[in-house]
C-alpha cells in the first residue's frame, strides 16, 4: 500500500503516455495522492484534462497558472518521490546532464531526494550507447532506472523496449519506498540474488495435487525489492507466484514441484550471493503419481494415498557458498521452533512469522516476523511485505560481514 504517500508523477512525450492515467488511478487506489506534470511533447500523447480529474489537482505544464508561483519547487516539495514515467531517451539524457528546459523537468531537478525513472522507447534507442551512458550516469547518481519490458511496441513488432506494466510500476513504487525506508538505503549493488516464491504442487493425477496457501507475496516483494537496490535477481517461481508480476530485468525460472524446485536452487547457488528459500514447499509428494485420473467408485473404502517424503531443499543447499536464508512458518513457539530450523538446516538467518495470525503471512498483503541469527532476534513491526523484505535484506548484509 502506499498509504499517504506523495507522488509527483511526471509525463513525458512517448507514445506510452496514453497508459499514464490508468497508472494515476492505480497509485491513488492504493492510497497515494498523486499530483501531475507534463512535458510539452507529452500533452500530444494524453490531456491535461483527464489527468487534473484524476488527481483533483491543476497539472504542472507550460504557460498555465498553478496554484503556486514557484510551480516547479511546489511540486517537488511536495512530492515524496518523482516517477518519470515515460521517461523518453530524450527526457532521460537531458536529466543525466542537469538539463531542464521545461516545468517538468526543472522540477525534477528541484528534488531533494533520488527520481524513479521509467523508461519506453523503441528498442534500437534503448540500446544506444548514448542511452545507456546516460542510464548509468543516473543510477550513479543515486537515481533509481526501471528496466524496460520486453514486448509489443507501438511500431509494430516486439523488443525491449516497452513501458512496464502498470501493476509492475506500482510494484517499482512500493519497492523504492521500502528500499528508502531504512536508516539508510538499501544498496545491493554488484550482489546476485536467488529468491524462491510460492508454494510448490505435488501431483496426485493429471488434474489434482497436493499444495498449500503460499501466494508467492513475499518471494515476490524480495525479489522487487532487491532488483531496485541494485541486485541482480533471480525469481525461481512456484505456480502461485508465476501469477503475479515480475519486474523486467528481474531473471524468472518456473518449477511446480518440491523435486524440480531442489535442482533449481541448487543450481542457482553456485553464482549466488545471497539465496532466499522463501517457498513453501510441500514436505510430502505421492508415492506414485497416477498416470490417469482417480476415479471415485475405484474407492469404495475411503482414499488412502500413500506419500513419500520431500527432499528438505535449505537443509541439502551447500552453506559456504552464499548467505542463506530460511523461512519458518509457525502456528505456536515461534521464535523456538525458528531456532531449531536454524540449527538443523544449517541456515545463515531464518525469518520467521506466525501464520496463525489474521491479517499477515500467507496470501495476504502485510507480514511482521522475528529474523533469528545465531546470536539475535529481530522483531520486525507488522508492515507490507516489501517493508519486511527491506529489512530483511539490510539484516543479510550486515550479518554478512
Ligand atoms: N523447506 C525446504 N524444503 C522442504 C521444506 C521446507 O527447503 N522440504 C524450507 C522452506 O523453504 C523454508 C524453511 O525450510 O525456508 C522452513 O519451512 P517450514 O515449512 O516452516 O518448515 P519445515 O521444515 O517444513 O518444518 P515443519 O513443517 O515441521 O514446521
Amino acid at each position: 500500500m502506499l498509504t499517504g504517500k506523495q507522488i509527483a508523477v511526471v509525463v513525458t512525450g512517448g507514445i506510452a503516455a496514453y497508459k499514464v492515467p490508468g497508472l494515476v488511478r492505480r497509485l491513488i487506489k492504493a492510497g497515494a495522492s498523486v499530483r501531475v506534470a507534463l512535458t510539452p511533447a507529452a500533452e500530444r500523447f494524453v490531456t491535461a484534462e483527464t489527468l487534473e480529474v484524476l488527481t483533483k489537482y491543476p497539472v504542472l505544464r507550460e504557460g498555465v497558472a498553478y496554484p503556486d508561483p514557484v510551480a516547479h519547487i511546489a511540486l517537488a516539495d511536495w512530492a515524496d518521490v518523482s516517477v518519470v514515467v515515460p521517461a523518453t531517451a530524450n527526457s532521460l539524457g537531458k536529466m543525466a546532464q542537469g538539463l531542464a528546459d521545461n516545468e517538468a523537468l526543472s522540477s525534477l531537478l528541484a528534488n531533494q531526494g533520488p527520481v524513479v525513472f521509467v523508461p519506453a522507447m523503441n528498442h534500437k534507442m534503448w540500446a544506444n550507447a548514448a542511452v545507456q551512458r546516460n542510464v548509468a550516469r543516473l543510477r550513479a547518481d543515486g537515481h533509481y532506472v526501471l528496466e524496460p519490458g520486453y514486448g509489443f511496441l507501438a511500431e509494430g513488432y516486439e523488443g525491449k523496449g516497452r513501458m512496464p506494466e502498470i501493476e509492475e510500476i506500482h510494484a517499482g513504487i512500493e519497492a523504492f519506498f521500502a528500499c528508502q525506508n531504512l536508516d539508510r538505503p538499501l544498496d545491493l549493488t554488484g550482489q546476485r540474488l536467488v529468491i524462491s516464491a510460492g508454494g510448490t504442487e505435488e501431483p496426485l493425477d493429471p488434474v489434482r495435487y497436493l499444495s498449500n496457501r503460499s501466494s508467492g507475496k513475499m518471494g515476490t516483494a524480495l525479489a522487487h525489492v532487491a532488483l531496485l537496490a541494485g541486485a541482480q535477481v533471480t525469481l525461481v517461481q512456484t505456480p502461485s507466484a508465476q501469477s503475479l508480476p515480475a519486474l523486467p530485468g528481474i531473471t524468472t525460472r518456473q518449477v511446480t514441484t518440491a523435486q524440480e524446485l531442489y535442482t533449481a536452487m541448487h543450481e542457482e547457488i553456485q553464482s549466488a550471493d545471497i539465496l532466499v528459500m522463501a517457498a513453501a514447499v510441500s514436505d510430502y509428494r505421492a508415492a506414485q503419481a497416477s498416470e490417469q485420473k482417480i476415479k471415485k467408485q475405484d474407492q469404495a473404502q475411503g482414499l488412502q494415498l500413500d506419500l513419500a517424503e520431500n527432499p528438505d531443499i535449505l537443509a541439502s543447499l551447500p552453506k559456504d557458498q552464499a548467505f542463506v536464508i530460511g523461512f519458518a512458518a509457525e502456528t505456536q513457539h515461534v521464535v523456538d521452533y525458528a531456532r531449531q530450523k536454524l540449527e538443523k538446516k544449517g541456515a545463515h538467518m531464518i525469518v520467521a512469522n506466525d501464520v496463525s495470525q489474521a491479517g499477515i503471512g500467507f496470501a495476504s498483503e502485510d507480514n511482521a516476523v522475528q529474523i533469528v541469527t545465531p546470536t539475535d532476534v529481530l522483531a520486525v513491526a507488522k508492515q507490507s511485505k516489501y517493508g519486511i523484505a527491506a529489512h530483511i535484506l539490510a539484516q543479510a548484509l550486515k550479518e554478512r560481514k
